[in-house]
C-alpha cells in the first residue's frame, strides 16, 4: 500500500532502446535543508529547482506548522520567510512526515534547542524506523523524547530550555543523524562538535556555511570532525537545487540494461559523497561518460550519458564507498542482475533500516525473477544472469519504497518476460515524474488495471 492511498499496481515490459535527454528533479536531501534553513533565518531565501515530491512537500508543511511562511510559486520556485534561529513557534498538531526519514530527524535535530513541544508522526514504514539514533544525541542537548517501544514514532520532543553544546561521535554512518546534531548546535552556546567515522553526504555542512554559519572541518584520527559555533545570524540566500544523482541513477541504469540505448541526464550533481554509483558501474564495464563537466552553486555537476552496455561484469563493491551511494544499491542490484558474474555488496547494514529493510525487499523480487541472491546481515550478492538472460514475470512488493518500486521496474525493461510491483505509489516521494519520464525516453512502464 502506498502511504497516501490505494496501491497503484504497474508492470514493465522489455522495451526497444530508449533515447533522448532525462530531465530529473532536484536533489531530495538539498530540497529539504534549503526549506529548513531557510525557515531557520531571518528574511526571504528563494529557491529554484525545489524537488516537488511528497517528502518535501511534507517538511515544506512542518516549517509552516513551526512559524515559518513557504511559498510555492510554481515551476520549483519557492521561498522561504524564516523566523531566525530559535525561533521556531511551537505547532498547533501533529507534524506527519509521511514516509520521509530524512525530513523527520532532520525536523527534529531544527526544533530539539528550542523551547517548544512538538510532537511527530508518519506513515507505516516510517513510523517502524529507529528514532534513537537521533534523540539519543538530541538528549545531550536538553532535549526529552518520549515515543513508541523501540525508540519509534509517534513521538514527542520537548525541546531544551537551556541547551548545551555537544560532542558526538556519529555511532552510524549517517548524515541524517549528523545533520541532526548540527541543526540543534545552531540553537546552542558555544560550539558543537560532530565526529563521522566515515564520511557522509555533506550538504548539511556545505549549506550552512552558504548561510554565512562558522563551520570548520578537519580530518582527526576518530574521522571527519566538524565544528559548529552556535547561535549564527543566519543570512537568507538563493538556492539553486542541483539535478538528483540518486534520481538520475534509474535513467541511467535503465541504459545501461535496454538493448541500443543512448540517454542524456543533464547538470546532475556530483558531490563525490553522493557519486558511488557511477563510479561503480564505470568499474563494472558500462559506458557511461561525463559531459560539460563544471561547477554549479558550490556542487560539481555535469551530464551523463549512459548507452547500453552488453559486457558489464559484476564486481566487489568497497564497502568504503557504502555511503556515498547507500540509496543506490537497490538499482545497483538490477545491473548486477543484466551483469555477468558475481556483484559482492558488503558494509550495508544501513540498508536494512531504510524506508523498507532494502536488502530483504531487493532480494524477494530479484528471486521472483530468476535471480540467484545470498545475503548476511550486512551483505549481499547478486550472481548476474547476463544481458537477454533475466527472466523476469515476478510480482515484486515495493514495501512502501519508492527505490525498491523503481528498481523493479528497470528490472523488466530489459527482461524475457514483464516485472510487476504491487505498488508504485511511493514513487511520488521521490520522483513524481518516474512514469513520463521514463515513458518519453521509450519505456513501457503502465499502470495496471
Ligand atoms: C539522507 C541520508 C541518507 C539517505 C537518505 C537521505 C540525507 O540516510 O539514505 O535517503 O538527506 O541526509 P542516512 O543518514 O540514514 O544514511
Amino acid at each position: 500500500m502506498s502511504g497516501h492511498g490505494d496501491p497503484i499496481p504497474m508492470t514493465s515490459t522489455a522495451c526497444d532502446p530508449l533515447r533522448g535527454t532525462a530531465d530529473v528533479p532536484g536533489d531530495k536531501s538539498i530540497s529539504h535543508r534549503s526549506l529548513i534553513l531557510g525557515a531557520m533565518c531571518v528574511g526571504e531565501t528563494t529557491i529554484t529547482g525545489l524537488l516537488e515530491g511528497q517528502d518535501v512537500l511534507d517538511t515544506a508543511k512542518a516549517m509552516r506548522a513551526f512559524g515559518a511562511q513557504v511559498t510555492d510559486h510554481g515551476g520549483g520556485k519557492w521561498s522561504v520567510h524564516g523566523v531566525g534561529v530559535g525561533g521556531f513557534t511551537e505547532p498547533d498538531g501533529v507534524i506527519d512526515c509521511g514516509n520521509s526519514g530524512t525530513g523527520v530527524r532532520l525536523i527534529m535535530g531544527a526544533m530539539a534547542t528550542q523551547p517548544i513541544t512538538a510532537t511527530f508522526s508518519g506513515d507505516a514504514s516510517l513510523n517502524g524506523r529507529p528514532m534513537a539514533r537521533v534523540t539519543d544525541p538530541l538528549a545531550l542537548f536538553g532535549c526529552q523524547a518520549v515515543g513508541r517501544s523501540g525508540g519509534r514514532l509517534p513521538m514527542t520532543l520537548v525541546g531544551a530550555r537551556e541547551p548545551v553544546p555537544v560532542r558526538y561521535t556519529v555511532p552510524v554512518p549517517s548524515a541524517q543523524v549528523k545533520s541532526a546534531v548540527l541543526l540543534a548546535g545552531l540553537n546552542a552556546p558555544g560550539q558543537t562538535v560532530v565526529i563521522e567515522k566515515e564520511a557522509t553526504r555533506d550538504h548539511t555542512e556545505r549549506m550552512l556555511l552558504g548561510f554565512g554559519a562558522e563551520v570548520s572541518v578537519v580530518e582527526t584520527a576518530e574521522g571527519r570532525e566538524i565544528t559548529l559555533t552556535g547561535q549564527p545570524e543566519l543570512n537568507a540566500q538563493h538556492i539553486e537545487v542541483p539535478r538528483d544523482p540518486s534520481s538520475a541513477a534509474f535513467p541511467v541504469c535503465a541504459a545501461l540494461v535496454v538493448p541500443g540505448s543512448d540517454v542524456l541526464v543533464p547538470g546532475i550533481g556530483l558531490n563525490p559523497t553522493r557519486a558511488g554509483l557511477f563510479t561503480t558501474l564505470r568499474e563494472m564495464g558500462a559506458d557511461l561518460t561525463y559531459e560539460n563537466e563544471r561547477v554549479e552553486g558550490g556542487e560539481p555537476v555535469a551530464d551523463l550519458r549512459a548507452r547500453f552496455s552488453p559486457d558489464m561484469k559484476g564486481i566487489e563493491v568497497p564497502p568504503a564507498r557504502a555511503a556515498s551511494m547507500i540509496d543506490e544499491y537497490p538499482v545497483l542490484s538490477v545491473v548486477a542482475a543484466y551483469a555477468s558474474g558475481q556483484t559482492v555488496m558488503r558494509g550495508v547494514r544501513e540498508l536494512r533500516v531504510k524506508e523498507s529493510d532494502r536488502i530483504d525487499a531487493m532480494a524477494k523480487g530479484l528471486r521472483a525473477n530468476g535471480i540467484d541472491v545470498d545475503e548476511g546481515e550486512d551483505w549481499w550478492t547478486v550472481t548476474g544472469a547476463g544481458h537477454g538472460n533475466v527472466a523476469g514475470g515476478g510480482l515484486c512488493a515495493s514495501q512502501l519504497d519508492h527505490r525498491i518500486a523503481m528498481s523493479f521496474l528497470i528490472l523488466g525493461m530489459a527482461a524475457n518476460a514483464p516485472v510487476r510491483v504491487d505498488d508504485g505509489g511511493p514513487i511520488a516521494t521521490s520522483f513524481p515524474i518516474f512514469e513520463p519520464l521514463m515513458t518519453a525516453l521509450g519505456a513501457w512502464v503502465s499502470r495496471d488495471g
